[in-house]
């Protein structure tokens, strides 16, 4: 591997301690205004100091955080169809290497629907990507999506997804927890990195999730809604931090984030 590439990678995933904990706010790409991301400055702002990386498209990125903002990012650079259009799964390639050079990223990634009657193509947007992207030093991150079929997200299912785009050169993937998790994980030679999903019942739920994928051996989370649908996103962020980097347990995490919340360091959303 590259220096440059290595660089960009050991950036996101802090040596330190092979962990991560990223923040994702790309959702817009498909959802649109999703709840309490309608504002994404207001959002990301306050969490950019206790995330290792922020995934984003580079239309918020441009419009929404500061150029001095000191993290790197992970350009998304897939998309192409919408909540209500005719499959989420056809998705192309809608940011060039070119621009994401331009945006100083430090990586990219793009969505893989395998399943799907779109598989063929996003497989091979994603090898397209990842041949020009190692051209520049760039890591990409392969999203396994599911699009709106949530019942997907089985060990077999995602072994299969994982250990594909692992084949097909991504640097680290991004797929879903499930139960026999380290199946997936043992079945595929690059780094794992978990979504947290759709909104779970409570913080320490999500906070649980973090701690078994850990556990089960994924390096990290690229949490989205878990944290900025919060009540109190901040405080929830820096739980999530306890649960990744320190190993301290959901329980303790979610003690922490109790007296964060109550002395005053909760955020308004
Ligand atoms: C969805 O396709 C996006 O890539 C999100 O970044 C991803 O789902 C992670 O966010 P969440 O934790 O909200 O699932």
């Amino acid at each position: 591997m590259d220096w440059g590439l290595k660089n960009r990678l050991s950036r996101i995933i802090q040596p330190a301690d092979g962990h991560t904990v990223m923040l994702a706010v790309d959702h817009g790409y498909f959802l649109g205004p999703i709840s309490r991301l309608e504002k994404p400055e207001e959002a990301i702002a306050p969490l950019l100091p206790y995330a290792d990386a922020l995934m984003l498209t580079r239309g918020v990125l441009r419009n929404c955080v500061g150029a001095s903002a000191d993290i790197p990012v992970v350009l998304r650079v897939s998309g192409g169809s919408s909540i209500v259009g005719a499959d989420l799964a056809n998705e192309t390639i809608t940011t060039s290497v070119r621009d994401a050079i331009r945006l100083n990223v430090g990586a990219v990634a793009l969505s893989v629907f395998v399943g799907s009657q779109y598989e063929h193509q996003t497989l091979a947007n994603l090898a397209h990507l990842i041949d020009e992207s190692v051209e520049y030093g760039i890591p990409v991150l392969a999203v396994t999506a599911v699009g709106k079929e949530l019942e997907k997200r089985d060990a077999r299912y995602l072994s299969l997804c994982c250990r594909i785009v692992a084949e097909l050169g991504a640097h680290f993937v991004k797929t879903y927890y499930c139960e026999d998790f380290e199946r997936v994980v043992e079945s595929c030679p690059i780094p794992v990195v978990i979504a947290g999903g759709p909104k779970l019942e409570t913080d320490l739920d999500a906070l649980r999730l973090a701690r078994s994928a850990i556990e089960q051996g994924a390096v990290g989370v690229d949490m989205g809604r878990n944290v900025w649908q919060s009540d109190h996103p901040v405080p929830m962020i820096r739980a999530l931090r306890a649960v990744v980097h320190e190993g301290t347990s959901p329980e303790e995490a979610h003690e922490l984030l109790l007296e964060l919340k109550h002395s005053g360091q909760a955020q308004p959303v």
